[in-house]
């Protein structure tokens, strides 16, 4: 049975990859960082999803800014893959946040290849770091973005994944290092992060639907975006660490829509027209924005025989739909609480 280790286990991402590795027969360890509350939704519903594999996952506490730790927890634990998706991974948050940012995407990525390094010279083990698009900077004249684009970063989040995106290739080159680097573009699902656009927009159309919520606030609704479906995407991270040698694959879907069109496509499929809930408000834009990013996923295709099986359209009705039940739930749960609660009930 084969060994994952995965940082970032209680992301998106990590729900979809622990699943994906799950049903490959992997035991999977993930760590944890230690907060007030605890905040392991997505990886309790995996759980219960999949009752059967629940004790081939085991997390403990960690942090990746904490090289001292990781190193012994990689050492410990012998694993036999790294998938580094650990991150400040919000770009707008990434302005308020440098510092943090650098250590935990840069530095963080830097500690666990140390580590790894260490543990390949005892036995062979493979590395993932999740790079992104981000790095491109998305400006003018640069579309569509290929493993040959040069890096143009525009926020303190895409600086610290370059610099992470190159301790990787030097690991890999310094030392011979099974080390990857996965240009992943945008994907989403119905576990995205609430504070993500396109979550943003499809709980609002669900909530406005369902009269929970009266309109929404956005930023910048022309930037473009090449979004694909996260289950698809974890499958790349994957299969570059199956490949017969390590390198650097653009994950993408080779097309981009902008925010207002997922706006559109989002409230209609809930009958409604988005431009008259939108109301666009300042603290939402970011000091430079990246504005036009779109994949060439062509190396993936050929080398990995990867290909994105989710459509744009797709994509936004699985989200919205997902969010429908939510939003329904909740305005039940608030008629019921209305009936139940104290003074009423007679
Ligand atoms: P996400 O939902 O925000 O998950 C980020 C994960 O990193 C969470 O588990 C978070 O833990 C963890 N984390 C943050 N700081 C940490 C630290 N210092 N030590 C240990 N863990 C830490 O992000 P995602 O969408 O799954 O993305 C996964 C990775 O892919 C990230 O590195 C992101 O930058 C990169 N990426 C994402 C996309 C995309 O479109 N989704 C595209 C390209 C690249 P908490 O739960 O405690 O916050
Ligand atoms: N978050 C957010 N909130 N973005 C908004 C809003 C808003 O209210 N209004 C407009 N936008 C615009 C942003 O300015 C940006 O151009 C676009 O919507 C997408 O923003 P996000 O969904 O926050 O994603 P991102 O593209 O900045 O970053 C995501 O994708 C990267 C890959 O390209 C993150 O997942 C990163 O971690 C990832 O690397």
């Amino acid at each position: 049975m084969k060994r994952a280790f995965v940082t970032g286990i209680t992301g998106q991402d990590g729900y979809y990859l622990t699943r994906l590795l799950l049903e490959k027969g992997y035991d999977v360890h993930g760590i944890v960082r230690r907060t007030s509350s605890m905040n392991r939704r997505r990886i309790d519903q995996l759980k219960e999803e999949m009752p059967e594999s629940a004790d081939r996952i085991t997390m403990q506490y960690g942090d990746v800014t904490d090289a001292a730790a990781l190193i012994r927890v990689v050492m410990e634990l012998e694993p036999d893959e790294i998938y580094n998706l650990a991150a400040q991974s919000h770009v707008r948050v990434s302005f308020d946040k440098p510092g943090y940012t650098q250590a935990a995407n840069a530095e963080g990525c830097l500690n666990l290849l140390e580590a790894m390094r260490l543990l390949n010279q005892r036995k062979p083990v493979r590395f993932y770091q999740a790079s992104t698009s981000e790095m491109f900077g998305g400006l003018p004249g640069t579309v569509p973005q290929s493993e040959n684009t040069r890096f143009h970063p525009r926020s303190p989040y895409a600086t610290a994944k370059v610099a992470a995106f190159h301790h990787t290739v030097n690991y890999r080159e310094a030392y011979g290092l099974f080390a990857c680097n996965g240009i992943l573009f945008n994907h989403e699902s119905p576990l995205r992060g609430e504070n993500f656009v396109t979550r943003k927009i499809t709980l609002a159309a669900a909530r406005i639907k369902e009269g929970m919520q009266t309109d929404i606030s956005l930023g910048n609704l022309d930037a473009e975006r090449d979004w694909g479906y996260a289950a698809d995407y974890v499958e790349a991270m994957w299969m570059m660490l199956q490949h017969h040698e390590p390198d650097d694959f653009v994950i993408a879907t080779g097309e981009s829509h902008s925010v207002r069109d997922f706006l559109r496509e989002a409230f209609d499929r809930v009958g409604l027209n988005g431009e008259d809930y939108v109301r666009i408000d300042p603290k939402y834009l970011r000091p430079t924005e990246v504005l036009h990013l779109c994949g060439d996923p062509g190396k993936a295709r050929e080398v990995l025989g990867w290909t994105p099986k989710t459509s744009f359209t797709e994509l936004v009705q699985l989200m919205v739909d997902h969010d429908c039940e939510l939003a329904r739930r909740e305005r039940l749960y608030q008629e019921i609480g209305g009936q139940l609660s104290p003074g009423t009930a007679s």
